[in-house]
């Protein structure tokens, strides 16, 4: 059985339809991509399926549960918690109080909370900035600081919205090795990214939605080689050779 699973899943605004009937799965332990154009409805999956939005038709899976139209703090409860792709900190609280503030989700003692945040702000590396006001951070360490909050929820799996959107490139592979190091701990990760180049080294599977329908599944080096990918999205110059 799948992690997740999400089936047949529609969302319409207005006359739009962001989302047309998209299955993609992500088995345990996996690391998958989800990868499209701007506007091609990565954000409005991500939003259907961490209940931020409702899906018109269709249905979410998670770890053996039917979450669709589930509240977001009862499915990060459950174990699949999700950045965002506009970083959301609470500004005016220090790092520390920002990571303490998702790890009440398990906890109401603030010593455990405070003693898990700077564990995970030590794994994350920003151990050395707890003290500082969140908007002070960099965007960098704002995503950073993103993912440790996810962290101090535990879960299961975590979906990233362009995590890596606005990063230099040193920043990116900082970011691609602290998702590979949560991969090791055994934290399935789904990963929706706008820039491919990142995706396609650290992913087993990938999925390409175009205006709103999933167009091609596989591993990366056929996504690479995909016309219909080529056409929409890519481009020739990664057209794998051969
Ligand atoms: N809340 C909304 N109201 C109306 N249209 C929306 C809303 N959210 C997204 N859309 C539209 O749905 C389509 C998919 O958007 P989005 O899911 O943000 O794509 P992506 O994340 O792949 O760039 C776009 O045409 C966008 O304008
Ligand atoms: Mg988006």
């Amino acid at each position: 059985m799948s992690l997740l699973e999400i089936k047949n899943l529609t969302k319409s605004f207005g006359g739009l339809t962001a989302n047309q009937k998209v299955n993609i799965a992500v088995e345990e332990g996996e690391i998958v991509g989800l990868i499209g154009p701007n506007g091609a409805g990565k954000t409005t999956l991500f939003n259907c399926v961490t209940g931020h939005y409702r899906p018109d038709s269709g249905q979410v899976i998670f770890d053996g549960h039917d979450i669709t139209g589930w509240s977001p703090e009862r499915i990060c409860k459950a174990g699949l918690v999700r950045t965002f792709q506009i970083v959301k900190p609470f500004m005016s609280m220090s790092v520390l109080e920002n990571v303490m503030t998702a790890g009440f989700l398990h906890t109401n003692s603030t010593a455990v909370a405070k003693k898990n945040a700077s564990e995970l702000l030590e794994f994350t590396g920003l151990a050395d900035k707890r003290r500082m006001v969140a908007g002070n951070l960099t965007v960098a360490d704002k995503k950073r600081l993103e993912l440790t909050r996810a962290l101090a929820t535990k879960p299961k799996m975590l979906m990233f919205d362009e995590v890596m959107a606005g990063l230099t490139a040193t920043e990116t592979n900082d970011a691609i090795d602290l998702i590979l190091a949560l991969h090791r701990q055994g934290i399935t990760i789904l990963l929706v990214e706008h820039v491919m180049e990142v995706v396609m080294p650290i992913s087993k599977r990938v999925n390409v939605l175009d205006y709103g329908v999933k167009i091609a599944e596989g591993e990366p080096a056929q996504i690479a080689r995909n016309e219909r990918v080529i056409k929409a999205y890519l481009g020739e110059k990664y057209r794998a050779p051969g």
